[in-house]
């Protein structure tokens, strides 16, 4: 690009500032055409997120790592699973996954359907032997029969039919009205001086150009990370020895790629990153403005952004915890 068409391209992208940003978060998530969200399905859902005999040992559910009572992970660098294992990535939040075009930070599952099946079978996570395991095990609980087929119209337990449903109960889990949304939508006292000094400076320097859309998470299209790095910031973040989406497609163009992550309830959800290495908001936001756009920010302008991420934070709707089926006269892993 000349450099004429790169001013012109900036004053562009400075103009639409307002026009980027103007997205409320939406308050339902759409769902695929082959599963449709239903009450029914959410409540066994709810469920089966909540149980940990959904795991090896009888102790690790899906909320061990992605806490429903608090910013929907666990605040952890490393996650731990099973027999006290802890994992090489920082589990992302479940609050918004809904609005997520592709799931885990390397992208590699297409839907929250498929990506619910993985946990529960990762030897480090919920260690279960199989699918067939799990269902066997599901089986032997009368409640999950009549939850099953209350949700799904069969007594047929099966992984599809186990995944359909925590997968719409993820898709309930939404965080609408945060300052910033009551902004957009008209509200002009609902955000800080400080608070749209950091929006403006946000959309000028380029960070919504990848963190864009109403959940800040891009269009679904993969991004370099990190792109200006040297090795004196290597030995301190290890930045590059998880490879991302070539670890998957076994690619060298696909190295160092990564979904873009949603910013919403941002200030929930330390450590950051994919090795959850840096522990403050400060620390992450003048890391990204060093890394993925050269830009060395001064102190004001990082507190300013970070204000502004502070009004992503939403309203969490109020969990009531699910009662589980009981596993009656024996233990579950008879
Ligand atoms: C031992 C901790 C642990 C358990 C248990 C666990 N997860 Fe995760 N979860 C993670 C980690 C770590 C990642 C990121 C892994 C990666 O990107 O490679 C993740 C990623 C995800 C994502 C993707 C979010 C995003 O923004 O990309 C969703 C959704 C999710 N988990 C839901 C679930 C569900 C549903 C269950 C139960 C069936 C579950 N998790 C069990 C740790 C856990
Ligand atoms: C070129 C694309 C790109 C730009 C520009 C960009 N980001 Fe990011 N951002 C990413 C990607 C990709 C990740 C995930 C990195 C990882 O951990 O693998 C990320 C991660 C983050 C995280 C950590 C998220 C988490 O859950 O741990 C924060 C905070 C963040 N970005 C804020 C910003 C801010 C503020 C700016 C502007 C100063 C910015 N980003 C600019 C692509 C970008």
């Amino acid at each position: 690009m000349s450099k004429i068409h790169s001013v012109i391209a900036a004053i562009a992208l400075a103009g639409t500032s307002s026009a980027v940003l103007s997205q409320a978060l939406p308050t339902t998530a759409p769902a695929p055409a082959d599963n449709p969200t239903t009450p029914q399905k959410v409540a066994l859902g709810k469920m089966l997120f909540h149980d940990p005999r959904l795991s090896s040992s009888g102790t690790v559910s899906c909320a061990s790592c992605h806490n429903t009572m608090l910013g929907g992970e666990d605040n952890r660098a490393g996650s731990v699973g099973v027999e006290a294992q802890v994992g090489g990535r920082s589990a992302p939040t479940v609050w918004n996954a809904a609005f997520n075009k592709v799931q885990f930070w390397d992208g590699r599952a297409a839907s929250l359907e498929e990506q619910a099946a993985g946990p529960v079978t990762n030897p480090i996570e919920m260690g279960m032997k199989s699918w067939n395991d799990v269902v066997s095990r599901l089986e032997t609980i009368e409640g999950y029969q009549i939850a099953f087929k209350k949700a799904f119209g069969t007594e047929t337990i099966s992984k599809d039919n186990a995944t359909k449903a925590i997968a719409a109960y993820e898709r309930t889990l939404i965080t609408p009205n945060s300052p910033y949304d009551k902004y957009v939508k008209g509200d002009k006292k609902a955000l800080t001086e400080q608070q749209v000094r950091g929006m403006n400076l946000a959309v000028e320097i380029g960070c919504t150009g990848c963190h864009s859309g109403p959940a800040f998470n891009g269009p679904g299209t993969f991004q370099k990370f990190p792109i200006n790095y040297n090795g004196y910031l290597e030995a301190q973040y290890d930045f590059k020895k998880d490879t991302g989406l070539a670890e998957v497609t076994g690619k060298k163009e696909d190295e160092h790629l990564w979904k873009v992550p949603t910013l919403r309830n941002i200030a929930l959800t330390a450590p950051y990153f994919h090795n959850g290495k840096i522990k403050t908001l400060d620390k992450a936001v003048k890391l990204m403005a060093k890394m993925q756009l050269d830009k060395n920010l001064s102190k004001e302008e990082i507190s300013d952004i970070v204000a502004f991420l502070d009004a992503l934070t939403g309203e969490f709707p109020k969990q009531e915890m699910p009662t589980l089926p009981p596993t009656t006269g024996t233990t579950f892993n008879k």
